[in-house]
C-alpha cells in the first residue's frame, strides 16, 4: 500500500475525536487536495464511513471489521511491526509468500495475511486447514541477526504472545503444548510453523507463520480434524473480529521480540512456562528416534525441553513433538 495512505490513516487516527481539514492533510502529506479526496474515496471502498464537514474537514467515523492494510494498519499500535504488510484475500500459503518477499530485501517486520490460504502449511509437512475470514493465517519477517541456534526461541516467544493475546482479549484460557501448539479445553487452536534463511553462524531472516483458528464451528474442520483441532467460537460460544486480533496479536509480538532482543530468553521462558500445557506431570515425547516418558520438568535457557527421567541432571530434548 502507498505509504501516503498509511500515513493520511495515521493522521485521521490521530484526530480520531476532531475533524482534520483538507488543508491541513495536504500540507502533512505534501499531495493535492483532489488527490486526498481519492485516498478517501479508496478509503471508503474497505468499508471506511469517513464525514467530510464542509469548513471543518475530514473524520473517521467507523472503521470496517474486514481484514485489509489499511483496516490492519488502523488502529495498529505497534512501533515497527507490520509497517509494511501484503493482504490478498487468497494466497497459496503466506509462509511462501513471505519467503519470496524476505529473498527481495523485504524489512524486518513485514508481515504478510490472507483470508483465506489453499495450500496452508503446517509443521512436519503437514497441511493447514485455513478457510476464509475463519482465521488469522498470517507470516512474519524477522531479521534477528542472532545464530541459528537460538531461532526456536522465537517459536516460543511467539506461542507465548497468542496465548497472552487470547488470555487478555478472549474468554479462552490458553495453555501452550511444547513446542508451540496452542491449546483451548486440550484441543489445538493455533500453530506456529518457523522457517528461516542462515548462514553458518547468523540468521538471515526468519518466516514466523501463525495460525489461528477463531470464528469455525464444528463444521467447518474437515472430518479428521474435529476431534483435536478448535476455535476460539468453539470454546468460547463468542465470535470474535479477526482484524482486532490480529492488531492486538502484532503489538505482543512487537513487545516480546524487543523483550527478547534486549533482555535474551529467559524473561520468554518464564512467560512461556506460565502457559506449559502439562508441565510438572510425566509425558510421552516422541522424537526422530525415539519415545521418552519423562516428567515435563521445563524449557532450558536455550528453548530445549526439559525431561526429568531419573535423579540425573534433566535431558534436554530439542525437537520433537508431546504425545496427547
Ligand atoms: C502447525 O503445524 O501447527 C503450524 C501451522 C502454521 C500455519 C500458518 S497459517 C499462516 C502460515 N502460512 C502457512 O502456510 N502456514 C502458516
Amino acid at each position: 500500500m502507498a505509504s501516503t495512505r498509511y500515513r493520511l490513516i495515521e493522521l485521521l487516527n490521530m484526530n480520531e475525536h476532531h475533524y482534520i481539514s483538507g488543508q491541513k492533510l495536504s500540507e502533512e502529506l505534501h499531495i493535492s487536495r483532489s488527490a486526498i479526496w481519492k485516498h478517501m474515496k479508496e478509503l471508503e471502498k474497505d468499508g471506511y464511513v469517513i464525514e467530510g464537514v464542509r469548513r471543518k474537514g475530514y473524520r473517521i467515523v467507523r472503521s470496517p471489521d474486514k481484514v485489509s492494510e489499511n483496516t490492519i494498519f488502523w488502529g495498529l499500535k505497534t512501533q515497527w511491526l507490520g509497517k509494511n504488510m501484503t493482504h490478498k484475500k487468497v494466497m497459496d500459503s503466506t509462509q511462501s509468500a513471505a519467503h519470496q518477499e524476505a529473498l527481495h530485501g523485504a524489512p524486518n517486520g513485514t508481515v504478510v495475511i490472507a483470508d483465506e490460504q489453499t495450500w496452508g502449511k503446517g509443521r512436519m509437512d503437514r497441511q493447514w486447514h485455513s478457510a476464509s475470514h475463519q482465521g488469522i493465517w498470517m507470516s512474519v519477517i524477522l531479521r534477528p541477526g542472532i545464530p541459528p541456534v537460538h531461532a526456536p526461541q522465537l517459536t516460543l516467544m511467539t506461542a507465548a504472545a497468542i496465548a497472552d493475546v487470547l488470555a487478555s482479549y478472549t474468554d479462552a484460557e490458553p495453555s501452550i503444548k511444547w513446542p508451540n501448539d496452542i491449546l483451548i479445553n486440550h484441543k489445538k487452536a493455533a500453530g506456529i510453523l518457523t522457517e528461516m534463511q542462515a548462514e553458518e553462524d547468523r540468521v538471515q531472516y526468519v518466516v514466523i507463520g501463525i495460525g489461528v483458528n477463531v470464528n469455525h464451528t464444528q463444521g467447518d474442520f474437515p472430518a479428521e480434524l474435529n476431534e483435536k483441532a478448535t476455535s476460539i467460537k468453539r470454546e468460547t460460544g463468542d465470535h470474535y473480529q479477526v482484524k482486532g486480533l490480529i492488531q492486538h496479536m502484532l503489538l505482543r509480538l512487537e513487545q516480546l521480540y524487543d523483550t527478547f532482543m534486549q533482555s535474551g530468553f529467559q524473561p520468554i521462558r518464564a512467560k512461556w512456562e506460565s502457559y506449559g500445557y502439562r508441565l510438572g506431570e510425566t509425558i510421552r515425547i516422541r522424537t526422530a528416534r525415539n519415545v521418552w516418558t519423562a516428567v515435563f520438568s521445563g524449557i532450558a535457557d536455550d528453548g530445549a525441553l526439559l525431561a526429568q527421567m531419573d535423579d540425573n541432571e534433566p535431558k534436554k530434548i530439542y525437537s520433537g513433538e508431546m504425545e496427547w
